[in-house]
């Protein structure tokens, strides 16, 4: 893209501010900057004014599978779903695209290291939780690994240099993320250098689309693979690709599954699968109504009772189908750097303006069905959030010892 063409599109969408700079800027500086400019999208801002894009439908309860209903079956789930794996139809995509603010770390989160007496990074625990499915399926499981700009070389190449934690190397696919840009509260892309516009990853709901853009569909489909469990980075006790979570997805008979906890209390920030129009869809705990909250199941337990923890299920037909533009747009309040009008940065303490992103969440409800499979929070659930305090590096420590991790 030339000058001029790069001028009409900053016009266009109101962005002339970008360019401010320009002169100043060396020759490769300048190419940059047109480079970026063509690949930006700047659709994403015409939201800023209006972050409603979620509106729900009529939301009903989702009955969820619950513990003593797996217990029951175990056997014949994992029996079916460890033959989905032997078969090469399952695999697994962790999402470590994101930025981790809360963490408050430079590095990506999966090379915090929660070791006490040794190092014991978040990339390791994954891996080896990956490891005992790979071993008791006797059979390798693709992993495809999704980073951003931000994070791409150096998540690589801490794989490399920690050998991929035992995992076979061919069996581990990296890929990145589209970015988009950040604004301010009018819709104004900051600037986070005299020649870059600040940028941030899409959010976790592209990750099958870019997936398609990096070519790892020739993987998915020369080996076969239908199923596709989808996961958080920051969960180190989370089991992945389970084998009875997949064979009770394919013995009910449902195209998804999302592994769901009993709420520790009505308003915990995680948010409830249920049903909305009759498919099944994710209400946020602050989209609970009272009435939602006070709402009783059959049995008199809470009807909104099992919270999503980023592990979810897809069949890879269906994911064929959802098209990214499908998806709402979030868009979410952030401490965003920037230069100021004497190109100095700023690194703010408050919110300073929006991220765009879309959600996997979303992806549940384009979706005919879902099924909703409880695991234990004590064994499965012990995510990274912040640093301290709340699902935080110490309440994981303490799960993990609870596990028996040596830490
Ligand atoms: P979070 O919602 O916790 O966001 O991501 P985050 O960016 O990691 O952390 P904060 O909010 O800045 O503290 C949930 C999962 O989705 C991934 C994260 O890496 C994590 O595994 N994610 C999030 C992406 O892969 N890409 C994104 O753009 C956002």
């Amino acid at each position: 893209m030339d000058y001029r063409e790069a001028y009409e599109k900053l016009e266009g969408y109101g962005q002339l501010h970008v360019l401010n700079y320009y002169e100043e800027l060396t020759e490769k500086e300048k190419e940059e900057l047109l480079e970026q400019i063509e690949s930006v999208d700047f659709t994403v801002l015409k939201y800023c004014k209006n972050n409603t894009t979620n509106q729900k439908g009529e939301i009903s309860p989702l009955n969820a599978m619950q513990l003593a209903q797996i217990e029951e079956k175990r056997e014949e789930y994992t029996r079916i779903g460890l033959d989905e794996i032997k078969k090469g139809r399952a695999a697994a995509v962790l999402l470590a695209g994101g930025m981790g603010t809360r963490l408050g770390s430079d590095n990506p989160k999966g090379m915090f290291d929660i070791g006490i007496t040794r190092p014991v990074y978040i990339f390791q625990r994954i891996i080896e939780n990956l490891l005992d499915v790979v071993n008791a399926g006797k059979t390798w499981i693709h992993l495809f690994v999704m980073t951003s700009d931000k994070n791409h070389e150096v998540t690589v190449q801490f794989f490399e240099e920690k050998n991929y934690f035992g995992y076979k190397k061919e069996f581990i696919h990296f890929f990145k993320q589209e970015m988009v840009p950040a604004s301010d509260y009018e819709g104004k892309v900051y600037m986070e250098e005299r020649g870059k516009i600040s940028t941030s990853p899409n959010g976790n709901g592209g990750w099958f689309s870019s997936m398609e853009k990096w070519g790892l569909l020739d993987i998915v489909n020369g080996e076969g693979i239908e199923w596709l469990n989808v996961f958080a980075v920051d969960n180190v006790l989370q089991r992945i690709v389970d084998p009875c979570f997949i064979g009770a997805v394919i013995a009910e008979g449902c195209v998804s599954g999302a592994k769901v906890v009993k709420k520790n209390a009505p308003d915990e920030r995680v948010g409830a699968l249920c049903l909305e129009d009759g498919k099944p869809s994710i209400v946020e705990y602050y989209e609970l109504t009272e009435e939602m909250k006070a709402a009783k199941d059959e049995n008199g337990d809470p009807a909104y009772n099992f919270g999503v923890i980023l592990n979810y299920l897809f069949r890879k037909k269906d994911l064929e189908a959802i098209a990214d533009s499908n998806l709402p747009l979030h868009v979410v309040e952030k401490k965003i750097p920037y230069i100021d009008e004497n190109a100095e940065l700023i690194l703010p303490e408050q919110p300073n303006g929006y991220k765009y992103e879309t959600l996997v969440l979303d992806m549940i409800h384009q979706v005919d069905n879902c099924l909703s499979y409880e695991v234990e929070r004590k064994r499965e659930f012990a995510p990274i959030k912040n640093a301290t305090g709340v699902d935080s590096v110490d309440t994981a420590r303490e799960l993990c010892k609870e596990n028996g991790i040596e830490l």
